[in-house]
């Protein structure tokens, strides 16, 4: 019988952390926990949830993972080729006895031409749409955790260099996502739908340096500098070709405010109010 729930990137933060809650919203002997990595997924030995080696690369260990499975959860990986990964798993899912499949992907509006960040998401989901099986889609604002990546040397120069965001991006805290995809997994009146999931107002770059700031008793200021000279700065410093072309993309996106959809619904599924900007970057720069 396909009866078992399956989420991958179990070991990984985001889906590790929606297993982490899930254990304790539904019966662990219902869980399955999956990925590559066997040491990072031993964190729930103990936790009752069958632990599965996955690899999106190897058809083979997707169904063999998929066995038992009537519902799949998909974190996306980072790989270039993530939506031929995604379109397989989606594709032997339907396959099986799998009946419903979620994926988070990001905040975005329908539009094509936005980069891989946003065109990989939506490739996924449309595959999902097309796939037979029921669908969930779950749409992340920017994790706040991110933000340490985007920063460069703000820090020490004081000057924060990023493509303006005018209208400001969704964003959200990654624990908090991973609380509230564990209770949409876990809830069926939340399957079949759409979810954005970000903070309840869009927060600026502006803003973002102001609380850089404060917490670090600095002045730092946002400075534009177009996608273009952005991507040129990350390959000079050293970040390969592809991923720098990813970054300004992803960039460029949020300029165009492709990723902005602020929404209470990450506050009403949570029923608290989310972690905010202040409270992950505090968290972060007390870790440095
Ligand atoms: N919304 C945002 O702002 C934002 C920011 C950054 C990233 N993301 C996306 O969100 C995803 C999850 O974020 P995260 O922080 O949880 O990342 P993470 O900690 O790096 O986890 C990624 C997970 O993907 C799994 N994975 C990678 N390649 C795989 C493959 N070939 N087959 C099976 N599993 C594979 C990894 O499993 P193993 O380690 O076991 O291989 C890992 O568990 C990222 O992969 C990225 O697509 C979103």
């Amino acid at each position: 019988m396909n009866d078992k729930i399956l989420i991958t990137g179990a070991s990984g933060h985001l889906g590790g952390g929606v297993l982490a809650n899930l254990v304790n919203l539904l019966p662990p002997s219902q869980l399955v926990a999956a990925g590559r990595n066997q040491d990072a997924l031993a964190r729930f030995s103990n936790t009752g949830v069958d632990i599965r080696t996955m690899d999106f690369d190897d058809a083979g260990s997707i169904e063999a993972a998929l066995a038992d499975v009537g519902t799949l959860y998909i974190v996306p990986t980072a790989a270039p080729d993530r939506s031929e990964q995604h379109r397989r798993v989606i594709d032997i899912a339907a396959r099986s006895g799998v009946k419903h499949v979620l994926y988070s992907g990001v905040i975005h509006h329908d539009e094509h031409g936005f980069g891989p960040a946003i065109a990989d998401h939506q490739q996924t989901e449309r595959h999902m749409a097309t796939s037979g099986l029921q669908h969930t889609f779950i749409r992340n604002g920017i994790y706040l955790d991110a933000i340490p990546m985007l920063l460069g040397n703000a820090l020490e120069s004081g000057v924060f260099a990023y493509p303006t965001a005018p209208h400001g991006v969704s964003w959200a805290a990654r624990a908090d996502l991973a609380e509230a995809t564990a209770r949409i997994i876990a809830d069926p009146k939340h399957h079949g739908k759409v979810h954005q999931l970000s903070l309840t107002h869009a927060v600026d770059y502006v803003a973002l340096a102001s609380i850089l700031s404060t917490l670090s008793g600095r002045s730092v200021i946002h400075q534009h500098i177009a996608p273009q000279a952005y991507e040129q700065v990350l390959v000079k410093v050293g970040v390969p070709a592809g991923l720098a072309g990813f970054l300004a993309g992803l960039a460029d996106a949020m300029a165009q405010g492709v990723v902005l959809q602020p929404t209470h619904e990450l506050a009403h599924i949570l029923g608290r109010e989310p972690l905010g900007m202040a409270d992950v970057l505090k968290a972060d720069l007390a870790r440095q």
